[in-house]
């Protein structure tokens, strides 16, 4: 019959149309052209009112069987090119490991950026004859805020988005917002003088973006001796700046406020990418803001017995994370939590 040979073409031209076909969308438009509405199949079935009724269902049934292998012949070319699609992407998106695999000797794993940043903050500061002090990362209020000089309901309080942990009494213990609390338990061990680095994890309820992370770290320093004046605090973080950063970076302070330290500033170092000459990091102004820093406030040192009469001292916080992003030029912070093997093995 007329009828079969031309259906078996209809297949037979569907079959090379699609083994031609190299994208989804083209085998889209393809498909409609052969099993839609004006296809050749979608015509045989129109055309079924027209043949003798004994003979219809036979034709019927031939049609559909056609159209059933045409259909079959679409799907099974769809489900080549997704999955030569997914291949694609897949490839794309991989990180090469076999220079690992390759490799002669086996890479041996190592510290974390942020934790080699602490050892060689601390070996800085040890050099200058500081012991290293770690205090817990769970504090209560007293510790966090008020021997800081903030009673509760201080508005400084503000400054620091806490996250608190339902734990006794409401909103009493909470993640540290800062290191300074432990400047509070170096003091209270009641030895004097005191020269100390604190750093730690601290926790504080941002939103991530290129310069913040919600759970961080500080390095705190403290000094508290009889004599001590704002000059030894900014020598100290000169000295500091130029051990760390090496020659060529400097320091400045500016005025600021922090309820326990009189006067305050924020210490800056020259933007070590454009080296102070200005770029969009440090927002063209050549400077970069590390952290905060000032003489300790004579109600931090009465807090924990300490006479302000005869004792000064001078106190620093700044983020080891903002000095890592610094040193090794991080556009934004979160890769150093993304656990990204891309970026991890550069370092
Ligand atoms: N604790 C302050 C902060 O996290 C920094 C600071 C430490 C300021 C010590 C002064 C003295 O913002």
């Amino acid at each position: 019959m007329a009828v079969d040979g031309s259906l078996e073409e209809m297949l037979s031209a569907a079959t090379a149309a699609v083994s031609g076909c190299s994208s989804l969308d083209e085998l889209a438009r393809l498909q409609n052209r052969h099993l839609g509405k004006g296809s050749q199949v979608a015509e045989a079935r129109a055309e079924l009112r027209s043949v003798a009724a004994e003979e219809r269902p036979a034709q019927g049934a031939l049609i559909e069987r056609t159209r059933a292998a045409i259909e079959e012949v679409f799907r099974s070319a769809r489900e080549h090119l997704e999955e030569a699609d997914r291949q694609r992407r897949l490839a794309s998106d991989a990180a090469d490991l076999t220079e690992i695999l390759e490799a002669a000797v086996p890479s041996l794993g190592r510290a974390h950026l942020v934790q080699r940043t602490r050892d060689e903050l601390e070996d800085v500061f040890v050099a200058m004859g500081y012991e290293v002090v770690e205090g817990p990362e769970v504090e209560t209020d007293w510790y966090n805020f008020e021997a800081l000089n903030m009673p509760p309901a201080h508005p400084a309080r503000g400054m620091w988005d806490t996250f608190y942990l339902k734990l006794g009494e409401p909103n009493s213990i909470m993640l540290r917002t800062h290191t300074s609390p432990t400047q509070v338990r170096v003091l209270q061990r009641g030895e004097l003088p005191v020269y100390a680095v604190m750093p730690g994890r601290c926790y504080r309820r941002d939103t991530p973006d290129a310069r913040h992370l919600p759970v961080f770290h500080q390095i705190e320093g403290l000094v508290v001796d009889e004599g001590i004046s704002f000059a030894d605090l900014a020598g100290t973080i000169e000295e500091f700046t130029g051990a760390y950063f090496g020659e060529g970076i400097h320091s400045r302070l500016r005025p600021s406020y922090f309820p326990f330290t009189e006067p305050s500033a924020e210490f800056e170092v020259n933007c070590t990418i454009c080296r102070g000459a200005g770029c969009r990091t440090c927002s063209h102004t050549g400077w970069v803001e590390l952290g905060g820093c000032g003489m300790v406030h004579p109600a931090v040192l009465e807090a924990v017995d300490v006479d302000p009469e005869r004792f000064t001292g001078f106190a620093f916080g700044f983020g080891i994370d903002r000095c890592a992003q610094m040193r090794h030029e991080i556009a934004d912070m979160r890769v150093l939590v993304e656990n990204d093997y891309r970026f991890m093995r550069q370092l």
